[in-house]
């Protein structure tokens, strides 16, 4: 079963410039329920533009993009930000954590931005900072801990609410071999042991050991399949 379908997704930045940005040419993917796909390609290829696209954080210029069997073209915002706030997480390169926010309440924000009660949200906080081996750390803000801390806690904050996808986009870039083995491993036990949708941007051929295929990106075009 298809949990995501892209069709030929188009996008231009600065289209009313002399010079438009045509940073994805046309671009179509499946994504299965339950696979891991790598998504490769040079800097500037749109590997992040795509992600920022199916994560429904922009909206393409054409094209059409189907998730759990809905059209998001007719969503309304307020739809579309519920939808992200219930069936997609997003992993950031940078972490994007909030620096005077504790790790706790980082990965709780999703949670209570959803409506939860604070009690239930406290049991599901608890539970994924011990699946990623980040409880010590819970009251630590994030200028307290590693790298390779601060990026399983922007993990731990992307799959807290259960989303049906997670987009992660270079998560181990910033980390040494340690701590990406780590999150690498983290992600495939979140697709073994709970079926977990993962969309993951990456330069390490080596990942390929992680994932179930790879999809390579040049020019704004999927370039091969594999
Ligand atoms: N917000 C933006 N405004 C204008 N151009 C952008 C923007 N984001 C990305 N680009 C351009 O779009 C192209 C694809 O960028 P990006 O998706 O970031 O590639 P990648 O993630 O593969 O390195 C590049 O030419 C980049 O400079
Ligand atoms: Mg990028």
């Amino acid at each position: 079963m298809n949990i995501l379908e892209a069709r030929n997704i188009k996008k231009v930045y600065n289209p009313h410039s002399p010079e438009p940005i045509n940073a994805l040419r046309g671009v179509s993917l499946d994504l299965k329920k339950g696979e891991f796909v790598a998504l490769m390609g040079r800097s500037g290829s749109g590997k992040s533009t795509l992600l920022h696209q199916l994560a429904l954080l922009d909206r393409p210029t054409a094209g059409e993009i189907i998730i759990n069997n809905k059209n998001v073209a007719y969503m309304s915002e307020k739809e579309k930000a519920k939808f992200r706030l219930e069936f997609i997480g997003y992993v950031f390169q940078d972490y994007a954590l909030s620096s005077e926010l504790t790790v706790f309440e980082n990965v709780a924000l999703p949670l209570l931005a959803a409506g939860f009660d604070s009690q239930s949200a406290k049991k599901s906080v608890s539970d994924v900072l011990q699946k990623l081996e980040i409880e010590k750390v819970s009251n630590h803000l994030p200028s307290e801990i590693s790298g390779g801390q601060q990026q399983r806690v922007s993990i731990a904050r992307a799959i807290v609410n259960k989303p049906k996808i997670l987009f992660a986009d270079e998560p181990t870039a910033n980390l040494d071999s340690v701590a990406s083995r780590f999150v690498l491993d983290a992600l495939k036990e979140l697709k073994e042991k709970y079926n977990q949708t993962i969309l993951m941007v990456t330069h390490e051929p080596e990942d390929k050991k992680y994932t179930d295929r790879t999809i390579w990106l040049k020019d704004g075009l999927i370039e091969q399949e594999l």
